[in-house]
């Protein structure tokens, strides 16, 4: 697959696992220069040495996507390390915490989600935007999620969330259309990661076999709230990209 990506710089959240990780490998076989950006730092520098860190032009940062500063912080880096930021990948995020339905999650659950993802996506397209819309250059893709779409019920911090990151996603694509910056964001389904992971392999009861993960509203991660994982993520992506080795920067 040629993008027409070559050399262009990415900065990638959340790209020590799962989404986050697959995008930055697929980004790095188009020969774009990565920023793999993620609270967990370790994991994240780790994954981008594969890419072709250390001498190479992938590199993992240490990001809460929550901070304005380590935004700020980031980008500053980033475009000392790599250059100007041309694309930005909105993917971090929170799994729902265990206690997450809509009579038991609390204020901190709700601030949770809402910093880890819809303010997360706000500050970081703030940050980068400046410089884009003076090069009138930018991709920006956030992360969002079926559960954006009405197809789940009893986790609300998560899907308002997703909710306010649809409706600001279309609001900013209107805004920076004529600066020749493209906003988009994606809603996939259920796919297994290491988030989805202890619930969607676990046997589904019985009762539940209309759980078809293709069909998202019924693949319903509330039915069992406390398999979402908040751990650590490990090493395994499970969607399937080519690993690559990245050019070395120039
Ligand atoms: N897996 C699915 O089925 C699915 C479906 C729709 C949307 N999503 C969303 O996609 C995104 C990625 O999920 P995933 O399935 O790859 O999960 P994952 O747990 O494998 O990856 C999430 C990554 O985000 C990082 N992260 C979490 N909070 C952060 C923060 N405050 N700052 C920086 N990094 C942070 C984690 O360390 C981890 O590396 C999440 O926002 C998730 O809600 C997932």
């Amino acid at each position: 697959m040629d993008l027409s990506l070559e050399g262009k710089v990415a900065i990638v959240t959340g790209a020590a696992s799962g989404f986050g990780r697959a995008v930055a490998t697929t980004l790095a076989t188009e020969g774009v220069r990565v920023a793999g950006a993620d609270i967990n730092e370790a994991g994240v520098t780790s994954a981008m040495k594969e890419l072709g860190g250390g001498a190479g032009s992938c590199r993992g940062y240490a990001l809460d996507v929550a901070s304005r500063d380590n935004w700020q912080e980031l980008v500053r880096s980033v475009e000392e390390d790599l250059g100007p930021v041309d694309i930005l990948c909105n993917i971090a995020g929170p799994a729902p915490g265990p206690v997450s339905g809509h009579l038991d999650t609390d204020d901190d659950e709700w601030h949770r989600q809402i910093e880890g993802h819809l303010s997360g996506v706000f500050r970081g397209c703030q940050t980068v935007l400046p410089g884009m819309m003076e090069r009138r250059y930018g991709k920006i893709v956030n992360m969002c999620s079926f559960t954006a779409h009405g197809t789940v019920a009893n986790i609300p911090g998560y899907d308002a969330a997703f909710g306010g990151i649809l409706a600001y996603t279309k609001d900013l694509a209107r805004y920076v259309a004529p600066y020749n910056i493209n906003v988009n964001c994606v809603s996939p389904g259920n796919v297994e990661t290491p988030m989805t992971q202890g619930w969607m392999s676990s046997p589904a009861p019985a009762s539940a076999s209309s759980r078809t993960p293709s069909s998202g509203a019924s693949a319903n991660p509330t039915t069992s709230p406390t398999g979402w994982s908040s751990s650590p993520p490990t090493a395994r992506s499970t969607p399937s990209v080519s690993r690559s080795t990245c050019p070395a920067a120039s």
